[in-house]
């Protein structure tokens, strides 16, 4: 595989895995954070999800795209070049439509998709690189909510970052809020933001999305311990830890667990390497019956609130484009 410029190096990206599950594991309710779920079955795991009847996240916004692709960059451009930033962007299969539209308005276009996992990014890049002449991919495997940090542009260029997909849903308010003040901090004046949101619908909607009759959000779920297993060493029945998504009204959030279908004790090994020595502590994680671990949240987005954010935070709203039944809204803003 073609090696890529990245700051992530394995053995910090395991003693950030290994720090992660330990600070989860011992918190109580136990918790383990969303970025765990793609390593690379996970990611393919979640590119099944995109395309499944009950999920609708995916193909209302890329109906959204389709319809609007040349306005979007239009838009963001006004009359300049643009050059093009995906925050999480995984297998890049919704920005080809923008990405089109860019490239028929100016000669080449600098794409820059950023995720913490290499192998779709690498896929992406191939793909794009074939199927649109003129556009440059250039990936980076980097977890954007630790470092946002992006090269100068290229001159005369703006830059317009995607964060699409309800990516931002995994994320309260008070963090969304970080986030997206981190993403304006890394741009200039004149830049623009594309936001896309997961509406607040009717809740049968909702729970089916994160429910499939298939059972791949199950597998996605449950593909966490799997990774543990095989990533740690840990003793993980994942069998024995059922899927579970509630609507948590209150919260506004879709809320997915693993709860333990009986009293089990795991075994978690995790090796903490330090510069000199390295240290293995083996944590015993103790569930009662019915406990849960919470491995996600979802957070759906009043109409209108999305924009609020992004003026929150320094973004003048430009426009927002959403489907007709009102279930995704995708937010295009620029930097002030
Ligand atoms: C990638 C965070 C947008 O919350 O809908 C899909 C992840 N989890 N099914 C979402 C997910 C379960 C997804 N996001």
């Amino acid at each position: 595989m073609t090696t890529l410029a990245s700051p992530l190096s394995s053995t910090f990206a395991a003693s950030l895995v290994a720090a992660a599950v330990t600070e989860g594991l011992l918190a109580r309710p136990k918790t383990l954070p969303a970025w765990l779920f793609y390593d690379e079955t996970g990611s393919r795991l979640f590119d099944q999800i995109t395309a499944l009847p009950e999920y609708y996240l995916t193909r209302t916004e890329r109906a959204l795209f389709a319809a609007h692709a040349s306005e979007i960059i239009a838009l963001a451009a006004e009359s300049q070049a643009l050059q093009i930033v995906e925050l999480g962007a995984g297998s890049c299969e919704k920005t080809l439509v923008l990405l089109r539209a860019a490239a028929e308005r100016q000669d080449t276009v600098l794409f820059e998709p950023v995720d913490v996992s290499a192998a779709p990014l690498e896929a992406a890049r191939e793909r794009i690189e074939r199927e649109i002449p003129g556009v440059l991919v250039s990936p980076r495997v980097q977890d954007y909510t630790r470092s946002l940090a992006l090269d100068p542009p290229l001159t005369g260029e703006r830059r317009l970052v995607l964060y699409i997909g309800s990516s931002i849903g995994n994320f309260d308010r008070a963090e969304a809020h970080a986030l997206v003040s981190a993403i304006r901090a890394a741009l200039a004046p004149g830049d623009a933001i594309l936001l896309g949101v997961d509406l607040v619908k009717d809740e049968t909607l909702l729970r089916a999305a994160y429910n499939d009759a298939a059972g791949v959000t199950e597998a996605f779920n449950r593909n966490l311990l799997h990774r543990l297993n095989r990533e740690l060493g840990a003793n993980f029945k994942p069998d024995f830890f059922a899927h579970r998504a509630i609507w948590n009204p209150a919260k506004s959030r879709i809320e997915m667990h693993l709860e333990s279908v009986l009293r089990q004790i795991v075994t978690v090994p995790v090796h903490d390497s330090g510069l000199s020595s390295e240290r293995r502590t083996d944590l015993q994680i103790e569930f009662a019956r019915g406990e849960t671990i919470h491995t996600e949240n979802s957070y759906k987005y009043q109409p209108g609130e999305a924009e609020s954010l992004l003026e929150s935070v320094g973004f003048a709203p430009i426009r927002t484009w959403t489907d007709r039944r009102g279930w995704f809204a995708v937010s295009l803003a620029r930097a002030a």
